[in-house]
């Protein structure tokens, strides 16, 4: 099993945060509208995350070895309804396809629903972005909904949720039965 730990962003983290957004390989299917930012923007980004903890968090994700790998993270948490928007990054491309994508997604799925004590955790995915379909399904979200091309993001999106009831299970030891990625494709 791959070993990662998550731990709260710190404005430090902006110019390493900055670096991974700019590659295009890892801002094609973020959803940015303005993929490459400055600096300054990344900070702010940050900035805003920290000032902010009763919507948002984000994490950084170290390796085995305690480097920084990647971020993810909780936006638009709504307390009333229990809900929260899951995103992620693993930013160093090269370590791609080595479960710590699914560890990092794990991590963040036990905080939400067990520090947070949330309901539900949705997020939104680009139809082809394959592997994190497939990164999302293994850790045990399932497809919710697809959603026509928006024009903003000039892209089809699928919507995937998991509920605190299918967490709990999972944690006591239940498999993911659903193959999402299967349903996704035309
Ligand atoms: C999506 C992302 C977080 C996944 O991280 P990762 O560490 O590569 O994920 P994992 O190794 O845990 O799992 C990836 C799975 O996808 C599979 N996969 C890879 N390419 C695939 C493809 N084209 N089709 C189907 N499955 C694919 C891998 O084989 C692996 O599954 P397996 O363990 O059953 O073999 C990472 O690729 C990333 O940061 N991408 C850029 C940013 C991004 O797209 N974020 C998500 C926005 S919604």
């Amino acid at each position: 099993m791959t070993r990662i730990k998550l731990r709260p962003i710190r404005i430090d983290d902006a110019e390493r945060c900055l670096r991974w957004v700019s590659d295009p390989t890892v801002h094609a299917f973020l959803g940015l509208l303005e993929p490459a930012r400055t600096l300054e923007q990344e900070r702010s980004w940050i900035a805003n995350i920290l000032t902010d903890k009763e919507h948002q968090s984000a994490f950084v994700i170290e390796n085995e070895a305690g480097d920084p790998i990647g971020t993810c993270g909780l936006r638009g948490i709504n307390r009333e309804f229990g809900t929260a928007l899951f995103g992620i990054m693993i930013g160093e491309t090269g370590l791609w396809g080595q479960g710590y994508g699914t560890a990092a997604t794990e991590a963040l799925l036990d905080y939400a629903f067990g520090e947070l004590g949330l309901d539900e955790v949705r997020l939104s995915c680009h139809r082809e972005n394959r592997r994190a379909l497939r990164c999302y399904e293994k850790a045990g979200f399932r497809l919710s909904s697809h959603v026509p091309e928006r024009p903003q993001f000039g892209r089809e999106e699928v919507r995937m949720a998991i509920a605190r009831k299918e967490w709990l299970a999972l944690r006591s030891g239940a498999k993911p039965h659903r193959d999402t990625t299967r349903k996704t494709r035309a």
